[in-house]
């Protein structure tokens, strides 16, 4: 199967970047992510073990029918995108004992589906006022960096900055890159 590759800014930044240099971020930081077949969950849980933030992991009620990159998968996906579907979650925040209002930025990871994100996070944040709040974009994707994901979260979220995002290939995690990104968004602190 040949994917969409879309060509993209090679970090994402699409609007009002309001310093993506090394403004520390106030306020308490969530891990919101998507993870189907475990990169971007391995990505995120380094993420929390650097930051200690919290972390959520977001997933769809009725859970698909691959844990693996299948052509049953790439389907279902590809139906979702095309329907702008808004599939229910298996859980919401309030489920996991957390608020959104306790929180100015989130972490939010996704696989990049189709070059885009997958329906389950559009749930996300469509179930959410993100107005005000930072979002740091992390992606985990086959060659395709962040396609149009970052549009497709600026568009659900038009009052909210989007910083600086990370990808990896795959689970090809690279330690020093992400912490000097973190550092980077004021996540945390160091030399
Ligand atoms: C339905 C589907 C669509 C995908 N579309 C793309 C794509 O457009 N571009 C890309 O680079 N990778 C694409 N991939 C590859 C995934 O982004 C990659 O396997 C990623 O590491 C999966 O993350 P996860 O393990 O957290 O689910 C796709 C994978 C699936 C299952």
């Amino acid at each position: 199967m040949r994917l969409v590759r879309s060509a993209s800014p090679a970090q994402g930044e699409v609007k009002s970047i309001s310093g993506a240099s090394a403004n520390q971020t106030s306020g308490k930081v969530l891990i919101a992510y998507f993870s189907q077949t475990g990169n971007t969950d391995g990505f995120a849980k380094i993420i929390q073990d650097m930051s200690g933030a919290d972390i959520f992991r977001i997933e769809r009620k009725e859970p698909y029918s691959a844990s693996s990159n299948a052509q049953v998968l790439y389907a279902e996906a590809l139906t979702e995108q095309r329907e702008n579907a808004v599939p229910d979650l298996k859980a919401y925040l309030e489920d996991a004992g957390l608020n959104i209002d306790d929180y100015d930025t989130i972490l939010l990871g996704y696989c990049n589906w189709w070059a885009s994100i997958p329906a389950p996070v559009r749930s996300f944040l469509m179930h959410y006022d993100m107005s005000g709040k930072t979002i740091v974009p992390f992606c985990s994707m086959g060659g395709g960096r962040f396609g149009q994901t970052i549009s497709a979260v600026a568009k659900l979220c038009p009052s909210s900055t989007i910083k600086k995002g990370l990808d990896v290939t795959y689970a090809s995690y690279d330690n020093d890159e992400i912490s000097n990104w973190l550092k980077a968004n004021g996540i945390i602190t160091g030399n």
